[in-house]
């Protein structure tokens, strides 16, 4: 059975490292916090070259807490891509925003500044653009668009931490950035994890603030946070794993390499187009299949597992619709041919991770296509 994400065999890879680590934190009796936190908090920061790196519980909360610190206030207008996973859109409605979906490029798959800059009206108030599939937004488009209508900018990078564009890391790009250690994560944990990223001083006081019940001082609450914390033994986990994490990028490189090149000679299935001046964490290799039925048959007989990332653009998802004030605001960006919707009826991620035996994938589809 070929695994998704061969999870196990990164855990036997390295596991007298992770024993090691797990029962130092163990031992130690601070769980929550602490050093292995600051330490992490610390490479993640080197890695990037931003001054604050803040983690918290999970990637969802880490977008909660970013709109929080930026203000967003009930009614607010915040544009969110129409083709990512729900949790962008998802956050600005929990706080009482309104998400506007902008639509994608047809083969890069990323937001497009064009539809971000159609979509801004007089309550709008910033743009959360996703690195989908680990490759980063058009940002010189996307800065210039927020900087032109005074929006800020929050730079979801869930899926590429790790990814680069022209030579500056990912999570730069944001007034404030986030990442996710979800375990499926290239840089994922054993549990829920996240992160926030900011050069901005200020900003990086009220994340910690936010994150740790609005409190720096024991039981003195200056605003009202939440509980979002990164425990001590996931930044452990994450620490052994960041040991290995460009070795393991430049081995998901190559197995998405050896994908395209096989996809190169299969008519109607293009990969995910990487835009020049990026590279990808490939988070998950996407092809484009425009028979999508039959594909998915031959990979079912050939046993090779793969997810639908993502079944429906996020402007008809149920949770959306049924709120009226949301579907006002869609009718102006709702399009059934929009690059969103046709990516939706292609879209096909195939196994991907470091451990990927993408040989033995190969093998397997040259014999049912
Ligand atoms: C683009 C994007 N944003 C945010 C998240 C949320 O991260 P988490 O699962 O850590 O809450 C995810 C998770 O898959 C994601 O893909």
């Amino acid at each position: 059975m070929i695994p998704f994400i061969n999870v196990r065999a990164q855990r036997e890879a390295y596991l007298k490292e992770f024993q090691q680590a797990e029962n130092e934190v163990l031992d130690s009796g601070c769980f929550i916090g602490g050093p292995v936190v600051q330490a992490l908090e610390s490479s993640l920061a080197e890695f990037t070259g931003v001054k604050h790196a803040i983690t918290c519980g999970s990637g969802t909360d880490a977008l909660t807490i970013a709109l929080l610190a930026l203000g967003l206030k009930p009614g607010d207008e915040v544009i969110v891509p129409d083709f990512t996973f729900i949790a962008p859109a998802e956050c600005v409605m929990r706080l009482g925003g309104i998400p506007k979906f902008a639509d994608i490029d047809a083969e890069t798959l990323q937001v497009s500044a064009e539809s971000i800059e159609s979509l801004i009206g007089e309550k709008t108030r910033g743009i959360i653009a996703v690195n989908l599939f680990g490759q980063c937004a058009p940002y010189a488009e996307i800065r210039k668009c927020a900087l032109a209508n005074g929006l800020w900018l929050i730079e979801d990078s869930a899926q590429a931490f790790g990814a680069m564009q022209n030579s500056i890391p990912a999570c730069t790009f944001g007034d404030i950035s986030i990442t996710s250690f979800y375990p499926a994560k290239p840089l994922g944990c054993y549990g829920d994890g996240g992160a926030l990223f900011t050069a901005n001083d200020e900003l990086a006081q009220r994340i910690r603030l936010i994150s740790n019940h609005g409190s720096q001082t024991r039981y003195i609450h200056e605003i009202c946070g939440m509980n979002s914390r990164l425990d001590a033994i996931q930044a452990a986990i994450l620490r052994v794993k960041f040991r290995h994490f460009k070795d393991e990028l430049k081995k998901r490189n190559e197995n998405a390499r050896k994908y395209n090149e096989f996809f190169r000679a299969i008519p109607g299935i293009v990969p995910q187009k990487i835009a020049e001046g990026n590279t990808s964490t490939y988070a998950q290799y996407t092809v484009l299949a425009e028979d999508r039925a039959t594909f998915l048959k031959q990979l079912e007989s050939a046993g090779v597992p793969y997810c639908i990332h993502y079944p429906m653009p996020l402007h008809t998802q149920p949770c959306f619709k049924e709120l009226a004030q949301v579907c006002e605001s869609l009718s102006a960006s709702q399009d059934c041919a929009s690059n969103a919707t046709v990516a939706c009826q292609k879209v096909v991620s195939l196994p991907m991770c470091a451990f990927t035996d993408v040989d033995e994938i190969i093998a397997r589809l040259k014999k049912v296509m």
